[in-house]
């Protein structure tokens, strides 16, 4: 294969390892695999010009390479400096693919990267927190007209698109693939549930039986994070500012408390909840010495990093992914992955199997905007229903389970009311 210009690797010499990587990803990603043959054949999105933000792993790089060959042009850059996988990147640019990600990139860097992406002036755009977007539209609002719509991967990059939306400043349609039911119920519970344990395991090799374990958030990831830990022996207490989601973390069986109590007693911290500055200074000063703090959250916002400098007299790196602070009142606390998402930076992120069903909509959601450009309005649209479905059918047939199917009897009696008691 001839390499592609326009890319931007740590090592191109990595190339063979990442090969072998992604092939073993597209074991566990089946869904993926079927439509990657049939757009193959059939070249859906053919000459479109892609431009996509994600966390160049070898997962990412399976859906890359079904979105090449339907024939789009694809230009891939990295949605987070620290989550890159470097042999992965490496093998995509042997694939052809031009890929603009280094582990470890500096801010400029990685914004260096998602220009590079947006030079190729893009027809569709693919974000997983809305980076691209929002440069798109900001420092390179003039390119925004040559876009027939986007797709966003996460949680954060759906609320600032809607933000988006609702400011009247988003430019063009984007499909919330987070929000596909096989998305946010497998890959966002599961997938973050067990990768960020996985993280934080590699990063410190600790004991999760017996820990006080704090989960701050309990929306979707932190349900799968609260499972997980508990499934280790873990004692899981959960913060929340939604009631609801507090009252059914009380119901699961987990203690839940405001953190500022929680503080006192934690051994490991883990933000999940998508807002800035959820772990502050108050609670630093309360807490024990030796707790370790992580997030998973897609920012590095979520715990106040410069207010726990600012109570520290040093830091230094104990083992990779672990920052000791040297509190001013002699407490240490230990800050992982330089309070990026934990699972991405000293893990792999999620395992494969449940990226299979993400990014299967993710590539039926560019060819329904191929077949639909010009039909759809500048909002956020839902993951349309036919989709979603089809990825979970494709899914249980990839698992060799079959469902039963309603009979007549049983679709007449639930679309009527005239039935009682
Ligand atoms: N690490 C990963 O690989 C990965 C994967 C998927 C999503 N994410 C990211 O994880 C974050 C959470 O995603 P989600 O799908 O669970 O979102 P969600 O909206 O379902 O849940 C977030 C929860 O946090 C709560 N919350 C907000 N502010 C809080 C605060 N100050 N204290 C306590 N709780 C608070 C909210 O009430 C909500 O229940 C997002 O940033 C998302 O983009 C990361």
């Amino acid at each position: 294969m001839t390499p592609t210009k326009n890319y931007d690797v740590k090592d191109a010499t990595l190339a063979e390892a990442g090969r072998r990587r992604i092939e073993w990803a597209s074991r566990e990603m089946p869904v993926v695999k079927l439509i990657r043959e049939r757009f193959a054949k059939e070249k859906p999105l053919a000459g479109i010009k892609i431009s996509a933000c994600l966390h160049v792993t070898s997962e990412t790089a399976n859906l890359a390479l079904a979105l090449k060959d339907g024939g789009a042009n694809l230009i891939l850059c990295g949605s987070n400096p620290l989550s890159t996988q470097d042999d992965v990147a490496a093998a995509l640019v042997e694939y052809d693919i031009a890929t603009n990600a280094i582990k470890g990139e500096d801010q400029v860097t990685y914004y260096k990267h998602i220009n590079t992406a947006l030079d190729q002036e893009p027809q569709i755009t693919v974000d997983d927190g809305a980076d691209l977007v929002s440069t798109l539209h900001t420092e390179r609002s003039k390119l925004v007209g040559n876009v027939m719509g986007g797709t966003e991967e996460t949680t954060t990059g759906v609320i600032r698109l809607r933000s988006m939306e609702k400011s009247g400043d988003l430019k063009y349609p984007i499909i919330a693939v987070n929000d596909a039911q096989t998305k946010y119920l497998f890959d966002n519970r599961y997938g973050t549930g067990q990768s960020t344990i996985d993280g934080i395991t590699r990063a410190t090799n600790i004991l999760w039986a017996g820990k006080k374990v704090v989960v701050c958030g309990y929306g979707w990831c932190g349900h799968g994070i609260a499972l997980r830990a508990s499934g280790l022996g873990a004692q899981v207490i959960i913060t929340e500012v939604e009631p609801v989601r507090a009252l059914e973390a009380v119901m699961d069986g987990f203690q839940v408390m405001p953190l500022i109590e929680a503080a006192k007693v934690g051994d490991i911290f883990i933000t999940i909840a998508g807002n800035k500055n959820v772990i502050d200074e108050a609670h630093f000063r309360v807490m024990k010495d030796g707790a370790i703090l992580a997030n998973s959250g897609h920012f590095n916002v979520e715990i106040n990093i410069p207010a726990l400098e600012s109570l520290s007299n040093g830091k230094q790196q104990i083992r990779p992914f672990v920052d000791g602070y040297n509190l001013k009142d002699g407490r240490s606390l230990y800050l992982l992955g330089e309070g990026r998402l934990i699972n991405l930076a000293a893990a792999e992120g999620h395992p494969a199997n449940v990226m299979d069903m993400s990014f299967a909509n993710q590539a039926l959601c560019m060819e329904y905007i191929v077949k639909h450009r010009g039909e759809l309005k500048t909002k956020v649209y839902p993951v349309p229903e036919e989709i979603d479905k089809q990825v979970a059918r494709l899914k249980l047939g990839s698992m060799g389970i079959d469902i039963d199917k309603l009979t007549p009897e049983q679709e007449k009696y639930l679309s009527s009311w005239q039935e009682g008691t």
